[in-house]
């Protein structure tokens, strides 16, 4: 006989943000109401719990202040019943808890794969932005990069006790800025990388001209690595595909795949648009709940419907939009134009596509 972990009882501590992950991960257990989260009274009997202890762990793992709380009890099982995921100890660490339950997490839709361009002036097929990359892990991690931060020496002191403090201690304002900044030095990492292979290259090349004697012909390629522009920002225009599969999404749908590179693509009744992903209160990401046709923000639970309009919490705007435009039968978006409702600009042409 095999032994397997079962939730006997689960409880919410203080310190609930409502921000609806854990409804998201177990709907028959917890309920998020305006300001609250309850545990739905069904799920405080054991027998209804037992069943549903993967999704128990799961919800846990997603909270971002770690409030959701546990017990288990080790029953004994037939060994192909233990093949079937189970509960882990509420006081197991996250990588444990999944090792026992291996429920596969929750994560944003990957990007599609970029399509490939013989022209260099040519939009960009998609690469995932690092500071957005960079928002998406600290805020669905339990504080992710944010929480390991180390200090710097050079601070001061009231900053290096801020930056020291466990995330679950502060305030809300605080565990964002710790994300933001977690996604600024994530960019910066990777200019300085890419600055690093340019200059390598440029070494590299220029070494080998001199060694065959052919620095005529290798002349512009080297001079085109020593210029300057190498180190211009990246091309704010992404390809996101096809108009077709746009055409095919209902009224109020909400594409994903196109998240990491900071896009939400929506369809209204008669149009496609580009919605910036970046929660307008103080710049978190919020996550789309399909079944809630919303989207709410983890930090301090703006809601948006799809359209991108806020209809509750602390946000005082709408999402943005972007620039978005058809160019040799593909759909680009120029996430360097914002368009943005409470100025009337979301009926200005390059704010959408009508359909
Ligand atoms: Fe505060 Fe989104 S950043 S609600």
């Amino acid at each position: 006989m095999a032994k397997k972990e079962l939730i006997t009882k689960v409880w919410i501590e203080e310190g609930c943000i409502v921000c609806d992950a854990c409804e998201t991960a177990a709907p028959d257990v917890f309920e998020v109401t305006e300001d609250s989260c309850i545990i739905r009274p069904d799920a405080l009997n054991v027998e209804f719990a037992k069943p549903r202890s993967v999704e128990i762990v799961d919800a846990a793992e997603e909270c971002p202040v770690d409030v959701i709380k546990f017990e288990s009890e080790t029953v004994e099982v037939a060994d192909d019943a233990a093949a079937e995921p189970a509960a882990a100890s509420a006081d197991a660490p996250v990588a444990e808890a999944k090792k026992t339950a291996p429920a596969e997490p929750k994560k944003a839709t990957p990007a599609k794969a970029p399509a490939a361009s013989s022209k260099s002036k040519a939009p960009s097929a998609g690469e995932p932005d690092p500071s957005i990359q960079a928002l998406l892990e600290a805020a669905t991690s339990r504080g992710g990069h944010a929480g390991i931060m180390k200090n710097a020496d050079d601070m001061p002191a009231s900053t290096q006790d801020w930056k020291a403090a466990d995330p679950k201690s502060l305030p809300p304002d605080a565990r964002q800025a710790k994300v933001v900044e977690a996604a600024q030095k994530a960019k910066k990492q990777s200019e300085l990388h890419r600055r690093d292979f340019v200059s390598n290259s440029a070494l590299a090349i220029g070494w080998t001209a001199f060694g065959v004697g052919t620095g005529i012909s290798v002349g512009p390629a080297f001079g085109r690595f020593m210029m300057p522009n190498v180190l211009e920002e990246p091309d704010p225009r992404i390809r996101v595909g096809k108009m077709d599969k746009y055409l095919e999404m209902v009224p109020g749908g909400v594409n994903e795949d196109y998240k990491p590179q900071g896009i939400w693509m929506i369809r209204e009744e008669d149009r496609i648009a580009a919605l910036n992903i970046i929660c307008t209160h103080l710049g978190c990401i919020p996550n789309w709940l399909p079944n809630d046709r919303k989207f709410k923000c983890p930090c301090h639970g703006s809601g948006y419907y799809p359209d991108g309009i806020n209809f509750e919490g602390p946000t005082p705007r709408p999402l943005e939009r972007f620039r978005i435009a058809i160019k040799d039968g593909i759909v680009v978006v120029d996430k360097s134009k914002k368009y943005q409702y409470e100025l009337g600009q979301w009926d200005q042409p390059g704010s959408f596509i009508l359909v």
